[in-house]
């Protein structure tokens, strides 16, 4: 099995200090920064774009693996790549042609993944595998940090597994992910985990540090 990687949300973060924040949980042991775009119409509720991420991109070398939750998604995919996203995932639900919109990202010289809410079945990345290195499955429904894991998600993290095989693509987990949740991803076949609340919670380096140890001792 892969290594697992954590990948804290700095949608949790303070804003006011995002470029200290990014520095804290990389220090504090992150493994790739989850960057959570979203745009008022794709999900209900408002971040941050290619600005933001361009500014904060400075305060780690980690991997930036960058969540769009936006739609339409194409017309955007290269200024993200030129903000400093390694990674760039879109929703299947947000894009008419999400194999263009794989393509498209590779063309940029960028990792692709896609993305799938709660609801939809896996079933849309089967003509798509070759063109993707990570299936983010998300275990709420996209917009807001701090919501509760929904179960129904593992089976469908053991199916992914079992339609990638021996391909070499992430399986990437999003939202409610704790130290409680975590094995059961894992367990069904899940090795980049997100989190946000369960990273950000208490506010300083110490507690990031001994959050992240927590997750990954679970
Ligand atoms: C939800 C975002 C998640 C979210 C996770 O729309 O994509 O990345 O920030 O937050 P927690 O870990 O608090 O559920
Ligand atoms: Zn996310």
């Amino acid at each position: 099995a892969k290594p697992v990687i954590i990948a804290p949300s700095i949608l949790s973060a303070d804003f006011a200090r995002l470029g200290e924040e990014v520095a804290a949980v990389d220090q504090a042991g992150a493994d790739w920064i989850h960057l959570d775009v979203m745009d008022g119409h794709f999900v209900p509720n408002i971040t941050f774009g290619p600005p933001v991420i361009k500014a904060v991109r400075g305060a780690s070398q980690k991997i930036f693996d960058c969540h769009l939750m936006i739609e339409p998604c194409d017309s955007y995919l290269e200024a993200f790549a030129e903000a400093g996203c390694d990674y760039i995932t879109v929703h299947a639900e947000a894009t008419k042609h999400l194999d263009r919109s794989l393509q498209a990202i590779r063309n940029l010289g960028k990792k692709a993944g896609v993305s799938l809410n709660p609801s939809t079945p896996e079933d849309v990345i089967a003509y798509v595998l070759d063109r993707l290195d990570l299936v983010l499955l998300m275990t709420v429904n996209p917009g807001f940090g701090g919501q509760a894991f929904i179960p129904s998600v593992v089976e469908k993290v053991r199916r992914v597994k079992a339609m990638i095989g021996d391909r070499d693509i992430h399986i990437e987990i999003d939202g409610g992910v704790t130290p409680e949740t975590a094995p059961l991803v894992v367990e069904a076949g899940a090795n980049v985990l997100v989190a946000g609340s369960a990273v950000f919670k208490g506010g300083t380096p110490e507690h990031y540090r001994a959050n992240i140890a927590a997750i990954r001792a679970a």
